[in-house]
């Protein structure tokens, strides 16, 4: 994957409570382009596997009930600088802490159920589109 890419997941919560229209739109006006995108829902072992980063964590089992409880939208999106453009656009873990105007300001409810992921690293972009993507489905 090329390093001006991101991956994002619209979780649980944001597809329950219907804002996966309200939350694409803010992505498309901050200019970025979808390359890949599809409504699934991720299995335990999924859920293990793709935060296996956090498994020594206190909150880890209430991280995985939550990803697994409902559909997401899985998407890679690209713009340059995409991997920092789209952590700014979604705003701090905690949406308490998260800057006015930002995603999880506006969508989300709590720390653990914050309403969208956004890669930390190019690394960690190209590793998680992977997870949920193959190449034919990826523009
Ligand atoms: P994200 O940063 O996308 O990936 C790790 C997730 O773990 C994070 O979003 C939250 O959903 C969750 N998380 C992080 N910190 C906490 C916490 N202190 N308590 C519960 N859940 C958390």
């Amino acid at each position: 994957m090329a390093t001006n890419r991101t991956f994002t997941m619209l979780k649980p919560d944001a597809v329950e409570k219907g804002h996966i229209g309200a939350i694409l739109d803010k992505i498309a006006a901050a200019g970025f382009k979808i390359v890949a995108m599809k409504l699934t829902q991720m299995t335990k072992a999924d859920a293990e596997t793709f935060y296996a980063i956090h498994n020594e964590r206190p909150f880890f089992g209430e991280l995985v009930a939550y990803m697994t409880r409902g559909p997401i939208v899985a998407a890679i999106l690209e713009k340059e600088n995409a991997v920092s453009d789209f952590r700014t656009l979604i705003g701090a873990t905690n949406p308490a802490d998260a800057a006015e105007g930002t995603i999880r300001k506006m969508f989300a409810d709590s720390i653990s159920e914050n309403a969208v992921h956004g890669s930390d690293s190019d690394e960690n972009a190209a590793i998680e589109g992977a997870f949920h993507f193959s190449g034919r489905d990826t523009f």
